[in-house]
């Protein structure tokens, strides 16, 4: 295939990832990994499954960074992931090692990739690998809102019994207990939610959308998601390589929109051929808009403890 695309650390989302993208099969896919042989096991086995499951594209595993050379889309997924009690915040420095180390070696070997950042805790780590590849912020763009949109997505359809494809979601803010559902802008197939469900269930789904990753660390006890994750991060990366002008909530940075500047937080984007191509400004209420902001002011806070 003419594309390619890398994934970070072969690892459960890692896997996962490589594993959805071939299936998607608009790409090859290289899957590389510090460990020896988990990469190119991994990578094996998935080509051998190809032919079972129709795929072309070839998936291979390395050790060595230089294998991403040629890389449309990065999809950043090393990092150590949460264990029950921790919050996303508590993987701050050892993944903060994990992404400049990643970020430096983008730069040298797929100079011209999109990158999207899937380690945790995911917004600081957007901002690191942006700040690390010195890439233009159109092409550093972090995955969170259609991973926590999919989750209000997966409960709405729970809930109602509809069809999950029918459930339109979206949630913005960091990816972490300060996120935002705006349930005002969720609807099964056009019908907004508020008449499908009372209030104040609404605010228990939403509620359960916020610690939707906790949720899964609690019943896993030794790591965190991995499925939603992965397939969140390669529709993304689809929106990207297909030139699909899809609107997804992503982790972008901002200028002032939203009156928020200098960080990276989920927000509405356009993405397409050129990355985030456009940031858009939803008319949001006063109380959607205060959570965003405070959302904000919380990663603020983070960025400074790595220096920024
Ligand atoms: C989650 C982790 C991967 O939300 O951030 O499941």
């Amino acid at each position: 295939m003419n594309r390619k695309i890398a994934v970070i650390g072969a690892g459960n989302v890692g896997a996962s990832a490589a594993q959805y993208a071939a299936e998607a099969n608009f790409a090859d896919v290289v899957l590389i990994d510090i460990v020896e042989g988990l990469p190119q096991g991994k990578a094996l086995d998935l080509t051998q499954a190809g032919p079972v499951r129709g795929y072309n594209g070839m998936v291979t595993g390395s050790n060595n960074y230089k294998d991403i050379k040629g890389a449309d889309v990065v999809i950043m997924t090393a990092g150590i992931p949460r264990k029950p009690g921790m919050s996303r915040e508590d993987l701050l420095s050892i993944n903060a090692g994990i992404v400049a180390t990643a970020g430096k070696n983008i730069k040298k070997y797929a100079p011209k990739a999109f990158v999207i950042v899937v380690s945790n805790p995911l917004d600081i780590m957007t901002y690191h690998m942006w700040k690390s590849t010195g890439f233009p912020e159109n092409r550093v763009v972090g995955q969170a809102g259609v991973l926590d949109s999919t989750r209000f997505r997966a409960f709405v359809a729970m809930e109602l019994g509809v069809a999950m494809r029918d459930v339109n979601a979206m949630v913005l803010g960091g990816h972490g207990d300060t996120m935002v559902p705006l349930p005002r802008y969720t609807t099964v197939n056009g019908v907004p939610i508020k008449e499908l469900i009372p209030a104040k269930r609404i605010k228990e789904i939403s509620d359960r959308t916020c610690g939707g990753g906790g949720e899964i660390v609690k019943l896993l006890k030794t790591g965190s998601a991995y499925y939603a994750p992965a397939a969140s991060s390669v529709e993304m990366a689809r929106a990207i390589m297909c030139d699909e002008k899809r609107l997804l909530p992503c982790s972008c940075h901002l200028s002032g929109q939203y009156g928020i500047k200098n960080i990276y937080i989920g927000v509405p984007a356009i993405l397409g051929g050129g990355g985030v191509e456009k940031i858009l400004e939803l008319q949001l209420n006063k109380s959607e808009l205060k959570a965003l902001q405070a959302s904000a002011k919380k990663y603020q806070g983070v960025l400074k403890e790595i220096g920024y």
